[in-house]
């Protein structure tokens, strides 16, 4: 969604902004902006609809030459994609960018009468209170101060004013603001991506947080202008890894690495010799951990996905403990109770979709724990949640989600593999699951390798298909909902993905030659019925790919047969197959794989 970057120092900020701006195009947008001070203290905008490419072809004609600005893109929310609706805004002698809904700004705007609005969006408004509070001698920082007392809403900003040269204020409150430390210059914004490689110290401001950026650092006061110290941070993360390394996509990219990656996830958390698994970051006693007789799993779209998959695993490993995985966006308006010593497992690749943060309130004001399950570190849940696990995946930047899945999977399943130990859990599966977890990095690049062509092959022979379902019974069924998720996402063909045995509730209605269906077939005790499907299928028509572990005879259309040392986790493995099917099946319709329609990677707004 929307992102933020701003710059003071000694560089050309045009560049600076531009630079970070590119950093957060993953995010989703539909438009781009920026505003500087030249060095009259005279300001400029530019603004473009569409990629940053359009922008930049502005800034060609007409480049900024100053040293500081606000840059933003913009994923519209208030108002239509138009230049005029595009961040930044400009009202008197204040320069905006905001992330975030403002939810009383009609209310506002009435009050604001004597201003002439250009555009349709919350952010004016909000850039018109700033303004008139901006008067008779007061500084802008107060001015903004005391606008932002007066909003309901979500904001985090970043504001300059031609009054205060070499000055911008950033204030937060439910979407993130990074003030990077460098020397003698400041980078500020919504994501430490746009910070790499110019400094490694950086101030995470909090909700209800405001500072004055100069070239020189920043000063944090809250909203009653008192005062603050906060400790500086330290970024993790470098260039290289937000870069694409010689894949035509960061898609690709992010699957391929996957083995890497999950290696990170893995480290130090699994001793296969002893089978046992240990997380650090729970931050729970023996006595809590063994009074824990409930896992509530709170997540949406594919973090949501890997919760289902977990569960399963949860089940099996702990013979005494109940699970439940839920969607965020209902779960937070449920009136849902829940048992004592529960806890909760808040499961987020950006730490900061709303819904799942809103959940993850909820549940603290219920007296529950919560466990963060989260890959940006620093992240709003990562601040939030009374302990937690990072599931260290580096930068996802392509907007669908891939290799967080996998690592998402595999904490929860060493979380589950811990808590299992103080529950009287099954030993000897606990050390299976211990050595599996063990060569899963090894085996999914196995897999990846032995079977990239024939995904690739079969992805141009489906690829002009508009509808298809994915079914999995067991350990299979998450992923064939997380399949289809993203087929559809990515290629937008229709795609449902359906627990195998509620086929015949419904979805054999649609199968006929038109549809194509993906198969994901364990070679376990439920083989025999998941095999029932596929006939059922097939009978009326419908083309079946089969990915399975399996080397019975099965009757399809098209089979991949993954030769693995890995059982339990297996789905793991098919699931990466599926994520590479679904890249290919989109490259060859032509589709902005990183960037998809109407997507954004981190959901910070309702
Ligand atoms: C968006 C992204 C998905 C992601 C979901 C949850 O819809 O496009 O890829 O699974 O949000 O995001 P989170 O950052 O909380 O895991």
């Amino acid at each position: 969604m929307c992102g933020i970057v701003g710059y003071v120092g000694k560089r050309t900020a045009q560049n600076v902004l531009l630079n970070g701006l590119k950093r957060l195009e993953y995010r989703g947008y539909d438009s781009a902006g920026i505003a500087t001070l030249d060095d009259t203290d005279k300001p400029h905008i530019a603004r473009s609809v569409g990629k940053i490419a359009e922008l930049e072809n502005v800034l060609l004609v007409k480049p900024h030459k100053g040293h500081l600005g606000i840059g933003h893109t913009r994923w519209a929310t208030h108002g239509g994609v138009t230049v005029s609706n595009a961040h930044p805004h400009h009202v008197g002698d204040v320069y905006l960018v905001h992330n975030g809904i403002i939810e009383n700004y009609k209310e506002l705007k009435e009050q604001l009468s004597e201003y002439e609005f250009q555009s349709d969006t919350d952010t004016e408004v909000l850039a018109a209170l700033i303004d008139s509070n901006y008067k008779n001698g007061i500084s802008l920082k107060d001015a903004v101060a005391k606008a932002l007392k007066k909003v309901r809403g979500t904001y985090g900003i970043a504001a300059f004013s031609p009054n205060e040269p070499g000055t911008i204020i950033v204030a937060r409150l439910g979407s993130p603001l990074i003030i990077g430390l460098g020397q003698d210059e400041t980078i500020i914004a919504s994501d430490a991506s746009a910070l790499l490689g110019y400094t490694r110290e950086a101030i995470y401001l909090n909700d209800g947080e405001i500072a004055v950026c100069t070239e020189k650092g920043a000063e944090v006061f809250n909203l009653n202008l008192k005062h603050l110290s906060p400790n500086p941070e330290t970024i993790e993360g470098d260039v290289e890894q937000i870069q694409k390394g010689g894949y035509d996509h960061f898609l690709l990219k992010e699957i391929m690495e996957q083995a890497t990656t999950l290696h990170n996830t893995l480290s130090g958390r699994i001793d296969p010799e002893q089978g046992k698994m240990h997380l650090g970051g729970p931050n729970l006693t023996a006595k809590e951990m063994r009074d824990i007789n409930h896992i509530v799993i709170v997540g949406c779209g594919t973090a949501y996905y890997a919760g289902l998959l977990a569960s399963y695993y949860m089940e099996q490993l702990i013979p005494d403990l109940t699970t439940e995985v839920v969607v965020a966006s209902e779960y937070r308006y449920r009136s849902f109770h829940l048992p004592q010593n529960s806890v909760a497992l808040i499961v987020s690749q950006s730490g900061e979709t709303a819904d799942t943060l809103a959940c993850l309130r909820e549940i603290k004001k219920r007296g529950v724990k919560t466990l963060g399950i989260v890959n940006v570190i620093g992240s709003t849940i990562a601040r939030e949640v009374d302990g937690g696990t990072y599931v260290h995946a580096g930068p996802e930047i392509s907007v669908a989600s891939t290799k967080a899945f996998t690592a998402q999977v595999v904490t929860m399943v060493m979380f589950a593999g811990m808590l299992a130990e103080y529950h009287g859990g099954n030993v000897e599966l606990i050390a299976k699951i211990t050595k599996e977890l063990s060569i899963l990095p090894k085996e999914i690049e196995k897999t990846l390798k032995d079977h990239r062509e024939d995904v690739k092959n079969l992805a141009k022979k489906y690829c002009k298909y508009n509808d298809a379902l994915y079914l999995g019974r067991d350990t299979a069924y998450p992923i064939a909902l997380e399949g289809a998720l993203k087929l559809k996402e990515i290629s937008y063909i229709h795609a449902e993905g359906y627990a195998s045995g509620e086929l015949k509730h419904g979805p054999i209605a649609l199968v006929d030659e038109t549809f194509f269906e993906v198969f994901n077939i364990l070679d376990n005790w439920l083989f025999d019925k998941s095999i029932g499907g596929l006939h059922e299928v097939r009978a009326r028509g419908g083309k079946a790919i089969v990915f399975t572990n399996s080397k019975a005879e099965i009757e399809a259309d098209d089979i991949i047969r993954i030769n693995s040392k890995i059982k339990i986790l297996t789905p793991l493995l098919l699931n990466t197959l599926q994520q590479l099917f679904a890249y290919y099946v989109a490259v060859n319709r032509g589709n902005d794989v990183d960037q998809p329609r109407n997507l954004a990677k981190s959901v910070t707004v309702e």
